[in-house]
Formats: structure tokens, C-alpha cells, sequence
């Protein structure tokens, strides 16, 4: 019955595949070679393949205008690589759009995918995007251009990241003009405290264009009254994006923002009687714009000699310096505050506010509630309004130091900067001082007492009573909002409720249990409770947790909020229907549910999440415990990893490169790990690999037997190997639903990761790299752990491991020590 059904769709789409190959397509049967383009439907880009000035040896495969500007290159692919003069060739398959040259199955570029497709289709649409997709779902795209940014922002084009499926769109411009490699400037969204935008030259911060104030960014020139383009800024929970949209759609002006190879931010508009790019806006005019020249609590001002004048009540931190034009050590404060003591705030009107990189913020609160929040923290240094539009909305808070702050008289925001009571009285006149001096001699006898009588209190306070429970979270509570990110704290009580009273088990491991929960709004989620023998103070856990939180990627399962309450630390994380890998794979009835499509799906995505949290995210996380019981799978059946980050948390301070206390599962740990508890980002792909050859035979590292051998799952894979009988280390069920070559191809991958030295094993962006492309794979050695299959181990690891046989078994751990 199903297979009916799927043959008529299939039929049915081949058809309309025909149907729709007009010029501006690119399907399986065709290739683009180096002379031949391919315009989009109303002619307004064109891509193919085309040499940048100065070098005309060097082919690139890009997008450039038609209609306008002929030549104006505003994509390019093969930035790195180019091909010779008349070798290059662009074809798509079911994996992406790939370049090479004439030599059968060279591959220099492919497009970054995520899924395959059926119907392959490569289209470029008159915006300019050059679109991945299946042939006959002309509205989701598995890829696009636009995702990948290189020097060119377009009208509807994203700029910024998307924390659900994990892409980061930002400029890398070109090397120079006549060469497009990737240059030393980077443009991007910067993720801390209230976005913005950060121009850096080899990782150093050159240009900043200040936060979003509403309807432009803080200390640019307002350009927003024009009749051309309207931008707009979004910050969501899951995404934060600068964008542009034309004003007036079928006028077909052109308008494009670029980054050029020096750094320098132009917008230009197409000026038709001229036939030639105007400037109508250039973001780095004067030296105030180069970032921090004055230093700390210094302005700069361009209309001003010299540029850099400390804040009011502030004097240079080194004079000497200062008098010679090096501002950078910035400026101090004359008088220091005194939290809590009278301290106050001096309005600063028509300037670029500071760096927003140490900041926190909320769009819903005014003026005033912000005012009070900063006074209420002691760290708090400046705030100011997130919109100025309409009167003024919003709140920005400032802690620590006030970086790169411009004087301009129009356009420039109010920013209200804390000071010592003292320094904001100098502006009284001295006739209101007497008075103040006056009632103060009336208010010392009446404070005095009052002091007397609040320290009578709390000292019974302190005595006899233990401190509520409430306080220890709002004091929690505070502390995560001082983050940038909101990681919602819940409290022990909601966590009860929503577990039934912990009655739900989902699972259960060394370094806790797992427990499904509803929380109050409806939402499924799975709670973690930690043992206490993995417990660690507040602050520590909250700062490894907000770590943890920020770990964002479509392949990893997200942490949602967590709990601390006296010794209990729990771990909220969005719950998956799914279940785990495990339980699929490997049981014979759903596995034939599972094809080669979505198994290599599945080994693809896991790769992907694995190398985010080894390259991509900003703390390096060996995960420790891959495992097909770790990997969990949403409801279209893409994989998430889950535990990633917990061994961090579990095991303490462990940052060196090896450990007396070994976290993992037996039989995905590799030799230089089990044996001598040395561990690196190489003891991961060891694990991937297993996992991969897991997938691919269907069978469970653990307790696999063979009747002709006694080599465990990866010998036997190994043995396949070298007889040059691969099918045997194939699951019978994906032979059918696949390509040979392709799943033979995948366990080569798997045995690479599993040589028995780390340092033959590839990393995981060459692992990324050799699943999704066609590159030659190198001749796998000897793998670890192949040919003793330890009988005693095993008995003794299924002990501790308490968590497989259980079906329920979504979320576990495994964790031993060594004896
Ligand atoms: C590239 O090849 C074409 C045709 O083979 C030729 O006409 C053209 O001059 C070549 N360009 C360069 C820069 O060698
Ligand atoms: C590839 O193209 C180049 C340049 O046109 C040509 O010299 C070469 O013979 C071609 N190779 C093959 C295998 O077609
Ligand atoms: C948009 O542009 C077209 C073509 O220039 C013009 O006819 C039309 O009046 C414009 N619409 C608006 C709302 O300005
Ligand atoms: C922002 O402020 C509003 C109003 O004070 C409050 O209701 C809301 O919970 C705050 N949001 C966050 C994330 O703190
Ligand atoms: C304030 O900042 C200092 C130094 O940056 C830090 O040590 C301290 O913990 C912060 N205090 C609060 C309450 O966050």
C-alpha cells in the first residue's frame, strides 16, 4: 500500500520535473561548463563562471547583475579554489550543488547541506538567491545562497544568525579586489548582550555600528526617511537579523550594501542616467569611528581638537599619555561610587552609545522601571532606552567600563551614566545645599534610631531563623539575568508539579535520572535531576549551565531552563518523541522504517552537531559519551545529541587531556581513552565511527556475534573491508533503498575514524567534508579495539551500565571508574 503510493508520487514528480526546467533551472541531467550561464527568470542576475580582474587565468563559479552593472559580482562559490580556463563544470545531485572540473568526479566546492533530495533542483530567482531544492516543493529550500554571505548584502537577504537551525549569515569580504578569497576582515552579529553589529580585522574589533535604536543603528547618519529601501532589525527568541526591503517593489531600483576588502561599509544605489554605483552612505567617515580610540569613559568628537575628552567627572588614567594623543588607557572616575549611597545618573544627549557586548536588555520595560533596575545592581554603569522612536521604550543596561562612545550633535541617543552622589551635587546651587544640610541635621537622630531598630531585628532574624528558600532564587535569579541570554530559572516546586512528583522516569544513569515532565503553558519537557554526588556550588553550576545553554545547533537537544534549590541541580531540555537512535535501529521491527536516506540523514546530522561543538561553538566540548542512545531523533527524524557539555558539568574541573575517572561506554571508547584516560577531540570521532558502523549494520556494538569469527562489530567491518566484501558490514534492509557505492563509501569514512591512532583520524570537519562531497578518501589502517572481543568487560560494563536493557530508555548515562 505504501509502496504504491510512494511509486505515484514519484512518477507524478518526475513529470512535473520535465515540465519545469526552464533557463533559469539546473537539474541532475545537466551541467553548466565554464561559457555557459544560466539567467533567472526575468533577467535580472546571471551565474556561471567568470575571472576577477587582474587574473583572468582564475575561473570562479558566481552571481553577478544582468540588467544593470554587468559584471558586478555579488556571489561567488569557489572562493578559495579556482578552476583553469575552460575546465569548470557545475552539476547537482541528490546531495547539493557541486563545482569541479571536466576530470570525472572532481569536487573543489559543494554547497553546505543538510538533507537530500529526490528531485534535485538548482534555481536562481530574480532576487538573486541561488536556490537548492526538490524539484517539485518550490518552497522550501534545502539551501541557498543567501545563507552564505560573502561581500554583499541584498534587499531580503538575512543578515545575522538563527539559533533554530543553527546558520550564521555574516560578510567575509574578498582579499582584494582582484581576488576573492577570503579577505582578513570579518562583519558580523555579535551575540552578547544587545546585538550589534562588529567589524574585525583578524579577530581584532576595528568598527562597530552601535545597537538599534528603533529605526537605525546608534551613531550611523540617519538615512531612514528615503524612498528607496527600508531596513529593519529583528531580535526574537530564536532569531536576530538586519534586513532590507525595496520601498517600491516594481520600481526595480537597485540598492545593495557592501563590504569592501579594506573593511570600509558602503551603501550604493544604482544611479540608471549615470549607469554607475552612487554612495549614499559610508559608515566609517573619521577616526572617531575607529573602535574604542578614546578608551574607557572617553568620547570622541569630530568636531573637536583634540578628538578625546574624558566624562564629566572622569580625568585621564594616564596623563602623560593622554596629553600625547594615545588615548587608549581611557579615563577614571574622580570620585568612586559608593553603591547604594545617593548615586545618581548624568544625562549624556547625542551620542553613540557604548559597546553593548557587556550589556542586558528588555524591550518592554520604560524609562523609569530601567532606572531602577541599574540603581538596584551595583554593577550596572549606564542605561538607556532600546527605541527612541515614539517617545522612548525599552531598557539597555551597561556594566563594567563604557567603551567607544562618539559625541554627535544630531541623531544621537541619551545615555544616563551612574555617578558618586557627590558628583552629581556640583550642579546645585549652593542655597538648595544649606537646605539639604538642614534637614539632614533633623534626619540624623531619627535615621539613627531607625539604624538601632533594624539591627536589633535582623540580628533575631539571623539567629533564630533559617533564610526563606525564596531568597536563595531570587539571588539566583539575579545572577542569570546578569547573563546575556535568558535562561529561564525554575523552582523546585514547578518542577514537582510538572513531574508528577518525579513519577514519570524516562530513564537512569550514573549522573542522574531523567524524568518527563508538562510544564504550566503544555510544553513536553524532559527534566534531568543530577545525583549529588555530581553536585557543585551556585555559581559554578550556573556558569557552566549558561554555557551549556548557548551551545545552540539544529543537531543538539536544547537546554531549556534548569533549577537550583538548596543540593537539587536540574536540567530542563525540550523533549523528543522520537526517542532515541537506539531504540530504532536496532529493534527489528521499527528498523525497516528506517532507509538509507534517513539513515544517512541521521549519520550527517550527527557529524554536524559533533563538529559544532568541537570548531563552531565557543567552548570546544569533547563530548565523551557518543552513543546511539545519546543521539536523540526529532519528529521528522533528524538526530539530536544530547549530554553534550555534562561531562564538563559532572566531572568538575576536568580541562586537561586526561582523567583518573573515565566517562563513557564501553565499546565506543578508544584504546588511548580505555586504557590510558587520554581524551581529545580524536576520542569523539572514535565514537562517531562506531556509531556510524552502527548504523549502517544494524547491529549494537555490544553483544554483536558472528558464527564464522570472533572479531566484535568493528573487526567484522574491518575483515569486510579487507575481503572486499563490504555488503557483509551492510544492514540487508538499506542494500535495497540504495546506492552501493554510497553506503560502501560511508563505512570507509567509519573505519578512518576508527584507526587505532588518533592522529590518523580525521576531524570532524574533514569527516563533514568527506560525507558530503565526492573527495578521494585515504586507505583506512588497522582501527582499535578490533579483534579481542573480552568477554570478562562485558559482564562487567553491563553491570554498571544499568540503562540498556530498559525499552523507556531515552535519556541515559553510563559512567564507570576504574578499578
Ligand atoms: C579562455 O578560453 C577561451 C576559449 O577556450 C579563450 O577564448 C579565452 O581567451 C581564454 N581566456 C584566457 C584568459 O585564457
Ligand atoms: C578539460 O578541459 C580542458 C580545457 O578546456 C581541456 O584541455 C581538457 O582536455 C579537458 N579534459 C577532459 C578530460 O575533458
Ligand atoms: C512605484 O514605481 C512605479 C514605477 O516607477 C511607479 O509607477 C509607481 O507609482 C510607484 N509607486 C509608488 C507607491 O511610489
Ligand atoms: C521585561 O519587563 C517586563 C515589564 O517589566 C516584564 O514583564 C518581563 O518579564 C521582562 N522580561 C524579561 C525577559 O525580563
Ligand atoms: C560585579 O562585578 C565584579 C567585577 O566584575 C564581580 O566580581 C562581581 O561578582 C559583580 N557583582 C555582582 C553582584 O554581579
Amino acid at each position: 500500500m505504501e509502496c504504491t503510493t510512494l511509486f505515484f508520487l514519484c512518477s507524478c514528480s518526475f513529470s512535473f520535473l520535465i515540465i519545469s526546467s526552464a533557463r533559469d533551472t539546473l537539474t541532475a541531467d545537466q551541467i553548466i561548463s565554464d561559457g555557459e550561464t544560466i539567467v533567472s527568470a526575468r533577467g535580472e542576475f546571471e551565474m556561471g563562471f567568470f575571472s576577477p580582474g587582474g587574473r583572468p587565468q582564475n575561473r570562479y563559479f558566481g552571481i553577478w547583475y544582468k540588467k544593470i552593472s554587468k559584471g558586478t559580482v555579488i556571489w561567488l562559490a569557489n572562493r578559495e579554489t579556482p578552476v583553469a580556463n575552460g575546465s569548470g563544470i557545475v552539476r547537482v545531485n541528490s546531495r547539493g550543488i557541486m563545482v569541479g572540473t571536466n576530470e570525472s568526479n572532481s569536487v573543489i566546492w559543494s554547497s553546505d547541506y543538510s538533507r537530500s533530495v529526490k528531485n534535485p533542483v538548482a534555481q536562481l530567482l530574480d532576487n538573486g538567491n541561488l536556490v537548492f531544492r526538490d524539484g517539485n516543493d518550490e518552497q522550501s529550500f534545502v539551501w541557498q545562497s543567501f545563507d552564505h554571505i560573502v561581500d554583499t548584502l541584498l534587499p531580503g537577504m538575512k543578515f545575522g544568525y538563527d539559533l533554530v537551525s543553527g546558520i550564521d549569515r555574516y560578510f567575509v569580504p574578498w582579499k582584494s579586489e582582484d581576488d576573492p578569497a577570503p579577505g582578513d576582515y570579518i562583519h558580523r552579529m555579535d551575540r552578547n548582550g544587545y546585538p550589534q553589529l562588529i567589524t574585525r580585522k583578524d579577530s581584532v574589533v576595528r568598527f562597530r555600528t552601535g545597537p538599534w535604536v528603533g529605526s537605525q543603528f546608534s551613531g550611523i547618519p540617519r538615512f531612514d526617511q528615503n524612498r528607496i529601501y527600508r531596513p529593519s532589525f529583528v531580535i526574537s527568541k530564536t532569531e536576530v537579523y538586519y534586513i532590507f526591503d525595496l520601498v517600491n517593489v516594481s520600481d526595480s531600483a537597485v540598492t545593495r550594501l557592501r563590504l569592501t576588502p579594506g573593511g570600509e561599509w558602503f551603501r550604493l544605489v544604482w544611479n540608471r542616467e549615470k549607469q554607475e554605483w552612487t554612495r549614499v552612505l559610508t559608515l566609517q567617515v573619521t577616526d572617531c569611528d575607529s573602535y574604542g580610540l578614546c578608551g574607557t569613559y572617553g568620547v570622541c568628537n569630530v568636531n573637536k581638537t583634540p578628538r578625546c575628552e574624558c566624562m564629566k567627572g572622569f580625568d585621564p588614567e594616564n596623563p602623560d599619555d593622554w596629553a600625547a594623543a594615545d588615548w587608549s588607557n581611557g579615563c577614571l572616575r574622580n570620585v568612586q561610587l559608593e553603591c547604594g549611597n545617593g548615586d545618581g545618573f548624568l544625562k549624556y544627549s547625542g551620542v553613540k552609545l557604548p559597546d553593548t557586548r557587556w550589556s542586558w536588555y528588555n524591550m518592554s520595560m520604560s524609562l523609569s522601571e530601567c532606572r531602577t533596575k541599574c540603581l538596584k545592581d551595583c554593577n550596572c554603569t549606564a542605561y538607556s532606552n532600546t527605541d527612541v522612536r515614539n517617545g522612548g521604550s525599552g531598557c539597555l543596561l551597561w556594566f563594567g567600563g563604557l567603551h567607544d562612545i562618539r559625541g554627535y550633535s544630531e541623531d544621537g541617543q541619551d545615555l544616563y551614566v551612574r555617578m558618586a552622589a557627590s558628583e552629581l551635587e556640583d550642579s546645585k546651587d549652593s542655597k538648595r545645599k544649606k537646605t539639604v544640610w538642614f534637614l539632614l541635621l533633623l534626619l540624623v537622630p531619627a535615621v539613627i534610631l531607625g539604624l538601632y531598630l533594624l539591627y536589633k531585628f535582623r540580628k533575631r532574624r539571623l539567629h533564630g531563623e533559617e533564610i526563606p528558600q525564596s531568597n536563595l532564587t531570587s539571588e539566583a535569579t539575579n545572577r542569570n539575568e546578569r547573563q546575556d541570554l535568558d535562561l529561564p530559572l525554575l523552582d523546585f516546586l514547578q518542577i514537582a508539579n510538572a513531574t508528577g512528583n518525579f513519577s514519570s522516569k524516562l530513564g537512569k544513569g550514573g549522573f542522574g535520572t531523567v524524568y518527563k515532565g508538562i510544564l504550566e503553558g503544555g510544553q513536553e519537557v524532559a527534566v534531568k535531576r543530577l545525583s549529588k554526588d555530581s553536585r557543585q556550588g551556585v555559581d559554578e553550576f550556573m556558569n557552566e549551565v549558561s554555557c551549556i545553554a548557548k551551545l545552540q545547533h539544529r543537531n543538539l537537544v536544547r537546554l531549556l531552563g534548569c533549577c537550583i534549590e538548596k543540593d537539587e541541580r536540574m536540567l530542563i531540555y525540550e523533549y523528543m518523541p522520537n526517542k532515541c537512535l537506539d531504540s530504532i535501529i536496532f529493534d527489528t521491527e521499527k528498523c525497516t522504517s528506517v532507509d538509507w536516506q534517513t539513515r544517512y540523514n541521521i549519520i550527517n546530522g550527527t557529524a554536524r552537531g559533533l563538529l559544532y561543538l568541537h570548531r563552531d561553538s565557543r567552548l570546544r566540548i569533547i563530548h565523551r559519551d557518543l552513543k546511539a542512545s545519546n543521539i536523540l531523533l526529532d519528529h521528522e527524524m533528524n538526530p539530536k545529541i544530547s549530554d553534550f557539555g555534562l561531562a564538563r558539568i559532572c566531572g568538575g574541573s576536568e580541562t586537561q587531556a586526561s582523567t583518573t575517572r573515565i566517562v563513557g561506554t564501553y565499546g565506543y571508547m578508544p584504546p588511548e581513552y580505555a586504557i590510558d584516560g587520554l581524551f581529545s577531540t580524536k576520542s569523539d570521532v572514535y565514537s562517531f565511527g562506531v556509531l556510524l558502523l552502527e548504523i549502517i549494520s544494524g547491529n549494537k556494538i555490544r553483544g554483536f556475534r558472528h558464527p564464522d569469527h570472533n572479531l566484535n562489530l568493528i573487526g567484522h567491518a574491518w575483515k569486510s573491508y579487507n575481503e572486499d566484501k563490504l555488503s557483509e558490514a551492510t544492514d540487508k534492509l538499506i542494500l535495497n533503498s540504495s546506492n552501493e557505492d554510497e553506503v560502501f563509501r560511508v563505512i570507509k569514512i567509519g573505519l578512518l575514524c576508527v584507526q587505532e591512532y588518533p592522529e590518523d583520524r580525521p576531524n570532524m570537519s574533514s569527516v563533514v567534508l568527506m560525507l558530503s562531497s565526492k573527495i578521494a578518501l585515504s586507505t583506512p589502517k588497522k582501527p582499535g579495539f578490533y579483534s579481542e572481543r573480552r568477554e570478562a568487560h562485558e559482564t562487567n560494563s553491563s553491570s554498571l551500565n544499568n540503562t540498556d536493557s530498559s525499552p523507556m530508555n531515552t535519556y541515559t548515562f553510563s559512567l564507570f571508574e576504574p578499578r
